[in-house]
């Protein structure tokens, strides 16, 4: 895979001001911005919404917008982020009674629709929908908060999950999302992944006061991936 997409999970990024924030780090190469939606019930914590995808938009941010809703019940809200300009919508399986259905609804809205494995999820959820996912996700950490270490079982799921995308022949993206780093990139890119979430590996480096942070660590991302 050459086409690696680097998305950086805005849940680490200063909300204070937040739609500098997403243009800098696409000014310095960020490919997708990955949108983190807890609902303190799904996940015990509570971030942000439709209005804050819709602001961004408006803001003029044109990159792909990511939303991972991290949310229970799914589908209700699935129209809204659609019409705030949503480009993906990924549920967890577990958020949904009807996962076909959800899948679906997010397609009839025009966006591209994916699946979100908790560590702990087993991948025989996408038995009989494999043909209604643009993306798969797997979580490396537990959901619900920035900052946590990357769980190394991760690694076989990404090799199942890619040996399944590859047999049946389809065009589905490869996300890993929890613990990313430069450090540990390239192993993770090597395991099959092709779509990489880092929040706190991209937000949390470098000085505020220096204008060039994410150019260096979005640099040294891009660097480990050509090597793979
Ligand atoms: C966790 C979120 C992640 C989170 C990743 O529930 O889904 O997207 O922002 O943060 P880091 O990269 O710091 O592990
Ligand atoms: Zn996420």
């Amino acid at each position: 895979m050459s086409d690696y997409l680097i998305a950086p999970s805005i849940l680490s990024a200063d909300f204070a001001k937040l739609g500098e924030e997403v243009d800098n780090v696409l000014a310095s190469g960020a490919d997708i911005v990955h949108f983190d939606v807890m609902d303190n019930h799904y996940v015990p914590n509570l971030t942000i919404g439709p209005l804050v995808c819709e602001a961004l938009r408006k803001h003029g941010v044109t990159a792909d917008i990511d939303v991972h809703m991290m949310v229970k019940p799914v589908d209700r809200i699935t129209p809204d982020f659609a019409k705030a300009g949503a480009t993906y919508i990924t549920f967890h399986p577990e958020g949904s009674e009807h996962i076909d259905r959800s899948l679906q609804l997010i397609r009839d809205h025009g966006c591209k629709s994916g699946l979100v494995f908790n560590p702990a999820t087993p991948l025989s959820h996408l038995d009989y929908v494999l043909d209604k996912v643009d993306m798969i996700l797997i979580m490396s950490v537990n959901p619900g908060f920035g900052g946590q270490s990357f769980i190394p079982a991760a690694m076989d799921k990404l090799r199942a999950c890619r040996k399944m995308i590859d047999d049946a022949g389809l065009e589905i993206r490869l996300e890993i999302d929890g613990g990313v780093k430069a450090e540990n990139i390239a192993e993770i890119a090597a395991a099959g992944a092709d779509t990489f979430v880092a929040g706190s590996g991209i937000f949390g480096k470098g000085k505020d006061s220096d204008p060039n942070r994410y150019d260096t660590i979005l640099g040294q991302m891009r660097e480990k991936l050509a090597k793979v």
